[in-house]
């Protein structure tokens, strides 16, 4: 039999589709590098045939790319080898809610934006956020312990973590850490399963913590005209506020957004930089952030400013954010997520930015990032007359270059977007050798056949 004939023979029939049309969209994330090769799409409805899924993977030596909402862009979802898609699309019931614990329990296929609002339906507030949240799902973001522009005050997804629920590559059920807040007991399996890029098992339900409904945000886009002082302008506002996002981009990112989407420019004179920072809107709060601005302009770290006077203001101002990657979009940007600690930002973004200048002579270059967490989106936009293989090629022997930087300057190839196809060929500039072993080790005990997402993350 067949592969798809076998799947359907053994879960409901509508689970199972060959539609060329389906093969073509659920074999593929946000990057476009890999064609989309898979040979069927299931789509189970219950844990029990997510575990019927990877049994009948390990009994016939066929492969599975777990799927959520394939947003990510590092390939990590991407089935381009004759793979079994395996959607977890239709398991997003939100399955419990406790006020008590302040905590929620959820099928992987629960819609991020969904389940933000749940929360704060009831009071409280999910805080991991993101541009793709209308579209990514818990599974993936847990898989690829997702982080966004709340993690300078919430953490990453993992944080978020209290209990999953997976089934390993081998098709064991594990129940891991029961929803509890303490539980020393050895070893922790549910954090080997966040930001496992579903190599290791299928993540089919978390518990998650939910946080304490926050203040309306004040926000603030403020001209830096050398990015160095963006720094100075982090600490400035840290030492006045607990902030819940410090963002930052660049000029020709930001007039990019404006142009593609009608949006005026935040301030009348330009700056090469912008800081976006968000705070609770509080007694006092405009105050104390108009006179952490003018002490800025004083020192002449900020050239000018806006600050938000209502909450559409607000989100107005977020849009010139959080636009970035969808307007860059048009011009099949090269990703490099990169991270350093903040406080060597500067000395690594000058050398990036000469190394960027002498290899990509031809290339605009933009970039933004989640400043108050050392993260760098660095987007390489494809000149229109480079064909995307001569391109990808340049960019991947620059990606080791920048690698060999990351490593002088103690970074990291991935902050937030996951090794996936696209960094797995770098992960050894941040992971040494022993470790990428131990990971391999733990490939083999959990999925001793290598039916989950072959390929990826560690080849
Ligand atoms: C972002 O920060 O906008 C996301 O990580 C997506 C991207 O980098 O393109
Ligand atoms: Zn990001």
């Amino acid at each position: 039999m067949k592969i798809p004939e076998l799947l359907a023979a053994a879960l409901p029939q509508d689970c199972v589709t060959t539609e060329a049309w389906a093969l073509q969209s659920y074999g593929c994330d946000r990057t476009t590098i890999w064609p989309a090769q898979a040979v069927a799409v299931v789509r189970p409805r219950h844990i029990d045939e997510v575990q019927r899924c990877v049994q009948l993977a390990n009994e016939h030596g066929f492969a599975l790319v777990p799927s959520g909402g394939r947003t990510g862009l590092s390939g990590g979802a991407v089935a381009s080898n004759g793979e079994v898609v395996l959607s977890l699309e239709r398991m997003n019931r939100i399955v419990d809610f406790d006020p008590v614990d302040a905590s929620v329990r959820v099928e992987a296929g629960v819609v991020t934006a969904q389940l933000q609002d749940y929360a704060r339906d009831k009071g409280l507030y999910y805080p991991v956020d993101f541009a793709a949240a209308g579209s990514s799902q818990i599974g993936g973001n847990i898989a690829t312990n997702a982080g966004g522009i709340k993690v300078i005050r919430y953490g990453m997804t993992r944080d978020r973590v209290r209990g999953l629920s997976v089934v390993t590559g081998k098709g064991e059920r594990l129940e891991l850490n029961r929803g509890l807040l303490k539980n020393n007991t050895g070893y922790d399996f549910r954090h080997l399963f966040v930001g496992s890029e579903g190599t290791l098992g299928v993540i089919c339900e978390a518990n998650l913590a939910l946080a304490p409904a926050p203040a309306d945000p004040l926000v603030l886009v403020l001209g830096v005209p050398r990015f160095a002082d963006v720094l100075e302008v982090l600490a400035s506002f840290r030492q006045r506020f607990s902030l819940s996002a410090f963002e930052c981009f660049s000029d020709n990112g930001l007039r990019k957004v404006c142009a593609a989407h009608q949006l005026a420019p935040p301030l009348s004179t330009p700056a090469a930089y912008y800081a976006l920072i968000e705070v609770d809107e509080c007694d006092g709060a405009a105050e104390q952030a108009v006179a952490a601005f003018e002490y800025c302009v004083d020192q002449g770290w900020v050239s000018d400013g806006v600050i938000s006077q209502s909450l559409g203001q607000a989100a107005e101002l977020w849009k010139l954010r959080e636009y970035l990657s969808e307007t860059l979009a048009a011009w099949t940007p090269y990703k490099n997520d990169i991270s350093v600690a903040v406080s060597r930002l500067p000395a690594f973004l000058v050398e990036a930015d000469a190394l960027m200048a002498a290899r990509y002579p031809d290339c605009e270059v933009v970039w933004y990032g989640h400043i108050g967490d050392g993260n760098l989106h660095l987007n390489i936009l494809k000149p229109e007359r480079w064909s995307k293989d001569d391109f990808l090629s340049r960019c991947s022997a620059v990606t080791d270059e920048l690698g060999d930087l990351l490593v002088r300057h103690g970074g990291s190839i991935s902050a937030e977007h996951g090794v996936g196809l696209l960094k797995r060929d770098y992960l050894h500039y941040t992971r040494s050798p022993a470790e990428i072993e131990l990971m391999r080790g733990m490939k083999a005990l959990f999925d001793p056949r290598g039916v989950l997402n072959p390929g990826k993350l560690i080849g």
